[in-house]
């Protein structure tokens, strides 16, 4: 059995913001849900330490992570102390604690196993991630001794100058094999130039304890990359971004410019669909096979596309599903919808699914083969029936039964000579 402990009490000063930062988003999700994402199918149970604005941190773990609980660490007076708080939660437990931190949200499911196979494979009590980067500043550095063995971290502020030139870094993940590593929790001191109880020195704390304490070597450092600012954030997401649009070239989907293409990491897409320049997908979402999306769609999350379809330019997509050989080409915005197969939707259709006054969003169902005209309002909640026409401009408040044609516009007029006749006046 495996728990983690994802650390999430401290301030964020850097971000300048009310909101807390593990709670700031990358594609709509906060950096604490990729970590919870990420530990999910590791751990059977994650205890999050909250802090600063503790409520707000509190309320999106309950609300999203059943297997997931906070823990409150009042006053933060280190990374040691903020582990400790779990203690009494992990009182006999004897299976592994993984320690992750709340704002490194690019951590991969697949390293975290790799790291616990190494940990399980060196038969070790403890643990360390590490990385190497060229500039270390301001991370702790891992100080081998003669043998090349692990002796200790050492944090930026307490290094000597020899000590500042290590380039292998505290990834600042460990993997605990908690009985015999609990102990050390009770003994740490803050005894150092933060005055903070470091969780890295139950290093040094394993090691004069004879316990046997390892460090794994992360190839990849960017998974480590840690958000303390704005610009943090930008790099997050682009480094994300990057590695999905990969992904996805390398199983069949073209992506005509990466460079103004944004997809979120819970998106799926089939092969051979194309995505088109400044595409912003965020959110869950599934995409078929064969399909074209955009140039400049917005696909805003629970959207399920099936194969054949095309979603054209500056259509908004948000909770809507849509079966095969539809098209919903231009100009259009389509929310809690479901639309059947061989669906055609004409430029600049919106289905009208939110009731400001009473705050209910409401569904629209296009069945298979409905034809909707240009400039059609679908005021939800609205059926349409197979094969049914709506006439363009029109605003749809009723069901329309199979096969008929619906329309609400007014009938043409046409004034003879009304132009001459004013010009002449
Ligand atoms: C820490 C490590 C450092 C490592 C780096 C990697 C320590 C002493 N140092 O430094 O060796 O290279 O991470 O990113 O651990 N937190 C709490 N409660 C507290 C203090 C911090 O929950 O009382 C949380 C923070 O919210 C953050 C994480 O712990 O998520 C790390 O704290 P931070 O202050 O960023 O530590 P670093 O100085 O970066
Ligand atoms: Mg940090």
């Amino acid at each position: 059995m495996i728990k983690s402990v994802i650390l999430a009490a401290g301030k964020g000063t850097r971000m300048k913001s009310q909101t807390p930062k593990v709670l700031h988003k990358i594609f709509e999700k906060p950096l604490l849900g990729y970590v919870l994402d990420n530990v999910k199918n590791i751990a059977d149970e994650s205890f999050v330490i909250v802090g600063h604005h503790a409520e707000q941190v509190t309320e999106y773990v309950e609300k999203n992570y059943s297997s997931a609980k906070t823990v409150l660490q009042s006053p933060q007076l280190g990374t040691g102390h903020a582990v400790s708080m779990v203690c009494p939660h992990l009182e006999n437990f004897d299976g592994q604690v993984i320690i992750l931190c709340g704002d490194t949200p690019l951590i991969k499911e697949e390293t975290l196993k790799d790291f616990i196979e190494y940990h399980n494979s060196q038969n070790s009590d403890l643990t360390v991630m590490s990385t190497v980067f060229e500039n270390p500043t301001n991370y702790g550095r891992i100080i081998r001794d003669t043998d090349n063995s692990l002796k200790c971290i050492v944090e930026e502020k307490d290094a000597t100058q020899e000590q500042k030139t290590v380039k292998e870094v505290n990834a600042g993940i460990y993997c605990l094999n908690w009985a015999k590593i609990k102990p050390a929790f009770s003994q740490l001191t803050s005894n150092n130039a933060q005055g903070e109880y470091y969780l890295t020195d139950i290093i040094s704390w394993g090691k004069k304890q004879g316990l046997r304490v390892n460090a794994y070597i992360l190839k990849n450092s960017d998974e480590i990359y840690g958000i303390n600012s704005r610009q943090n954030l930008a790099t997050a997401t682009k480094i994300m971004n990057d590695r999905k649009l990969s992904d996805l070239m390398a199983n069949g989907v073209t992506i005509v410019d990466p460079s103004s293409t944004w997809i979120s990491e819970d998106t799926q897409i089939g092969s051979d669909t194309t995505i088109f320049p400044a595409t912003y997908i965020e959110g869950e979402n599934i995409i078929g096979k064969n399909c074209k999306i955009g140039p400049c769609a917005h696909l805003r999350g629970g959207v399920e596309v099936a194969d054949n379809c095309k979603i054209g330019n500056f259509v908004e997509l948000k909770k809507a599903k849509i079966d095969h050989n539809t098209n919903v080409g231009h100009l259009s915005y389509i929310g809690d919808s479901e639309l059947g197969s061989n669906v055609n939707i004409g430029a600049g259709t919106i289905t009208a699914n939110y009731n400001p006054l009473t705050k209910e969003k409401s569904k629209t169902v296009l069945k298979n083969n409905v034809k909707i005209g240009s400039n059609t309002v679908l005021v939800a909640p609205v059926t349409v029936e197979e094969g049914a026409n709506i006439g363009a401009l029109s605003v749809i408040t009723k069901n329309v039964s199979a096969w008929a044609l619906a329309l609400t516009r007014s009938p043409q007029r046409i004034l003879e000579n009304w132009v001459t006749k004013s010009l002449n006046k």
